[in-house]
């Protein structure tokens, strides 16, 4: 028998990576990478900045090309036929739209079912579901404003609504959480919990907001140049094997005051965000 999943078979992994390395400019970006999403699995991914996270997004949509390994998804390659449409990609400069672009939010939701548009669909049935993925995402009020107008966060909720609109099985959403306040990050979040639980959708949501991601994903990996966690949040390693995990040494020779565990009021497990810096800090 092959090892390969057959594709759509219900216990197959929707995304398979497989050894997987990329190359940049001469150097490995990512090694030996090895990661496995099974549908309605929602997967959060830290790591420091330049650790590969939007070169593995870019990769399993098949924009970079690994040097060896590979990547399937439902079984098949990135950019064949049977995946078209089913991976929507939210990137890390979505939500930077150019001043000068005037679009309301519906219009711009609405982009999301360009993709795949049926010329003979009856236009109502599209713009039934450009409506249920604005009201999905909290922003109704919004509809027919322009989006220029919206604040970072509402505006990170019109692009997920069209990655939502496109109807699209699995979600990639690199950073989607930067420029939002905490109320719009908490909603965002229970929303996307509840596509894997409601919808059966698959997500993979690259962060720095690690506490965030500890409370919300499913499943936590942590990728610097290759996976070196990958396992439940509460599993997810304090500051001090994280350090030794990045083989940095402790230059205080155990003897620090950990600044980050009273930040974050302390406890067993301390939130490794400070480990890295996160954009806000950049
Ligand atoms: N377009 C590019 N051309 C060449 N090298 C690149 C390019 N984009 C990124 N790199 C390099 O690849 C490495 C990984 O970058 P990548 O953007 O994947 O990291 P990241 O984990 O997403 O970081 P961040 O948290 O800052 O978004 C870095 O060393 C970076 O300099
Ligand atoms: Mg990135």
């Amino acid at each position: 028998m092959s090892d390969l999943p057959a594709p759509h078979h219900v216990d197959a992994p929707f995304l398979k990576i497989e050894n997987i390395t990329v190359r940049r400019n001469r150097t490995n970006v990512l090694k030996d990478v090895n990661l496995t999403i099974r549908r309605g699995e929602f997967v959060g991914m830290v790591g420091p900045n330049g650790g590969g996270k939007s070169t593995l997004v870019q990769t399993i949509l098949g924009l970079l090309k690994c040097q060896s390994g590979r990547v399937s998804i439902l079984g098949q390659a990135p950019l064949s036929k049977g995946v078209f449409g089913k991976v929507a990609w939210v990137s890390q400069a979505a939500a930077h739209l150019p001043k000068n672009v005037r679009l309301t939010v519906r219009e711009l939701v609405s982009l999301g079912l360009l993709s795949h548009t049926n010329w003979f669909l009856p236009v109502l049935s599209s713009s039934h579901k450009v409506s249920e993925a604005i009201q999905l995402v909290g922003l109704e009020d919004c509809i027919d404003m322009d989006v220029n107008r919206l604040s970072g966060g509402q505006r990170q909720r019109a692009i997920i609504a069209k990655a939502l609109a496109s109807e699209a099985e699995f979600l990639l959403l690199d950073e989607p959480l930067v420029g939002m306040d905490r109320a719009s990050r908490s909603s965002l979040l229970k929303l996307l919990d509840g596509f894997c639980h409601d919808q059966n959708k698959t997500i993979l949501m690259i962060s720095h907001d690690v506490a965030a991601m500890r409370q919300t994903a499913h499943r936590l990996v942590y990728l610097e140049e290759t996976i070196r966690f990958d396992g439940p949040p509460p599993n997810f390693p304090s500051l001090e094997e994280l350090a030794s995990l990045r083989g940095i040494e402790d230059v205080h020779g155990g003897h620090h005051y950990d600044h980050a565990a009273e930040h974050c009021g302390g406890g067993e497990h301390p939130s490794p965000q400070s480990v890295w810096p996160t954009k806000e800090e950049e």
